[in-house]
């Protein structure tokens, strides 16, 4: 044990210990090696403690001298480790920041980016257009009563389009459930489900056995308007539409009213639009024919009319009292003719690009 023997204090020895303690710290080369020469040199078991320590054995006059030689000695250590701390840990500062070194230049590769798909931002654009004019949003289910999507919008028992040709059943078929054809079943359950008056639309999923093709699609989508009031009448269906389809194309888009029949309006009509491609200049030109509305000058965008009041009637409402209107376009129709998106399986197939190439549209 170093205090076993007496500690020399000599100022020889003391100059030896401060060249060993400076030696060392000068060899060390890294943090750590440094951080051992510290512990040997000014640690609590280093010579320069135990000497200090020893101080206190020493008899009275030499004691002051001893410690005045010894404290001197021990700052000189001290300073000496800082100043090699400080160069160490600034040159491994530098290393770390030249092997850190980033590139910004170099070409990253980004996350793949998202966007709403633009039939769901379509239908809640439209949405907003009703909502604007305080109307509500009504829901119903994609697995109809054949009841609700058929016999109570006066389309009889013997209707074509109630054939499982067109309608797509829901097994056993004996349950007289349908994957509903149009969104307008929603028109009786709001009539059934609502207090007067009722201004409501609803967007939704609609079914059809049909084909798979730039322009038919099984599975698409429509939005239902529907009003029930008092003094209801076409002028306020044409100024509803008018301002639906100034809405969706901007405010020179011309739209007619083409007499129609549907059961369960009458007077019944389609909606048209002037078709944006020829703007009605291919009409009787053969020189310039128009493929996308067949040199006809007007697209068909969806149904509507003045609600038969055999419906009303068979959702309890008072027709001596009320009357209403109501229309059904499509989604995806809109969607073409509002930005360009000619081919409809692009809707469905959920390529992304497709989505990301209309994204922000809606605004
Ligand atoms: N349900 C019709 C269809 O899918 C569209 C329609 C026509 C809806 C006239 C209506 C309407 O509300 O009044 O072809």
């Amino acid at each position: 044990m170093p205090g076993d023997q007496p500690a020399d204090l000599s100022q020889t020895a003391i100059d030896d210990l401060v060249a060993q303690a400076l030696t060392a710290f000068a060899d060390a080369a890294t943090g750590a090696e440094l951080k051992a020469a510290r512990l040997a040199h000014t640690g609590d078991r280093s010579p320069l403690a135990l000497a200090n320590r020893a101080i206190g054995t020493i008899p009275g006059p030499e004691r002051k001298d001893a410690g005045q030689r010894l404290g001197a000695a021990r700052a000189q250590v001290g300073r000496a480790l800082a100043d090699r701390e400080a160069a160490i840990g600034a040159a491994e500062l530098a290393q770390r920041l030249a092997s850190e070194r980033i590139d910004v230049t170099l070409p990253v590769e980004l996350g793949p980016e998202g966007a709403q798909h633009p039939i769901t931002a379509l239908m809640d654009l439209m949405n907003d257009v009703f909502l604007d004019m305080g109307w509500e949003v009504a829901e119903g289910p994609e697995a109809e009563g054949e009841w609700l999507n058929f016999d109570a919008l006066n389309i009889g028992p013997d209707h074509p389009a109630r054939g499982t040709t067109d309608t797509l059943f829901v097994a056993p078929i004996e349950n007289h459930v349908v994957l509903r054809t149009h969104t307008s079943p929603v028109q009786i359950r709001s009539m059934l489900d609502r207090p007067l008056p009722i201004y409501v639309v609803c967007p939704g999923k609609v079914y059809r056995a049909d084909e798979f093709d730039a322009t038919h699609v099984p599975v698409f989508h429509q939005i239902e308007g529907l009003v029930v009031d008092q003094g209801i009448s076409l002028a306020h269906l044409k100024g509803t539409l008018d301002h639906l389809a100034r809405s969706m194309f901007g405010e020179d888009v011309e739209t007619r009213m083409r007499p129609h029949y549907f059961p369960f309006t009458e007077p019944s009509a389609e909606v048209d639009l002037l078709c944006f491609v020829c703007h009605g200049a291919s009409v009787g030109n053969p020189d310039a024919p128009c493929r996308t509305c067949r040199s006809q000058g007007w697209i068909e965008w969806g149904g509507c009319g003045v609600v038969n009041p055999r419906v009303l009637a068979a959702a309890g409402i008072d027709t001596d009292l009320y009357s209403g209107f109501a229309f059904g376009m499509g989604i995806e129709r809109t969607l073409m003719f509002r930005n360009n998106a000619a081919d409809m399986r692009d809707m469905v197939e959920g390529d992304v690009r497709f989505s990301r190439s209309l994204k922000g549209m809606a605004r």
